[in-house]
């Protein structure tokens, strides 16, 4: 099975967890983009969807999803995204697409929190996959400085302008022993709006396609 049929079936795995009349929260990223395709068949059985990112926004109203402003949604049932590392405590390292801070936010609001990856995503440590930080443009010299004294080295993502409008650090040769300190060491910086780490709010349920099928934990 190669890379983008486990993706395709992990995606398809994630329909057990929509219901009926709910509006779900969809995250982005190739493997978010095969979700989307499955979920054509759900169009009239969900009320619709708040998506993370403006590309994920066209593919749902392509296919007839209503897409709903976060701000008018009370509750989210569930969030389905994928990530670039997850670990067996259900951290991940998630933005090597930009969308992380409207990825934290809606994965914030939502009830349940599914994540989507195929096996080649399922790491022991993570770091392997450099850190995005998404930081206000005017900041990113001095953040970089203080990226390097946490022990990361940060490169500046070139031509690469987020959904709100900032840039993205990518740091690399980090080894993440305590992700949920580094997260709020990272967050704790002026000028970063957030972090790629998510493991404050962690995955609830994680999918992996692997050769032998689809595994949950
Ligand atoms: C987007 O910013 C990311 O957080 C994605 O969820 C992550 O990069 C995984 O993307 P793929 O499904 O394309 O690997």
């Amino acid at each position: 099975m190669d890379q983008n049929a486990k993706k395709q079936a992990v995606a398809k795995a994630a329909l057990d967890y929509v219901k009926d009349d709910c509006i779900i929260g969809v995250g982005s990223g190739s493997t978010v983009g095969c979700f989307i395709e499955a979920l054509a068949p759900y169009v009239d059985r969900i009320k619709g969807a708040v998506s993370a990112s403006e590309s994920s926004t066209a593919k749902l109203k392509a296919i007839g999803i209503e897409v709903f402003d976060l701000n008018d949604v009370s509750e989210l049932d569930i969030y389905v995204d994928g990530a670039d590392e997850v670990t067996e405590h259900k951290h991940m390292i998630k933005g090597g697409g930009a969308a992380l801070t409207r990825e934290k936010i809606v994965a914030a609001v939502a009830e349940t929190f599914v994540c989507i990856v195929d096996d080649s995503k399922r790491v022991d440590v993570l770091g392997r996959f450099p850190l995005p930080v998404e930081v206000i443009p005017m900041a990113r010299s001095y953040v970089a400085r203080k990226l390097v004294e946490l022990g990361g080295d940060p490169e500046y993502r070139q031509g690469v302008i987020t959904d709100n409008g900032n840039v993205i650090l990518d740091v690399h040769n980090m080894r993440i022993l305590d992700p949920k300190k580094l997260e709020s060491d990272i967050n704790a910086i002026a000028g970063v709006v957030t972090n790629g780490l998510f493991a404050h709010r962690g995955a609830d349920i994680v999918l992996t396609a692997s050769e032998s099928g689809i595994v949950k934990y």
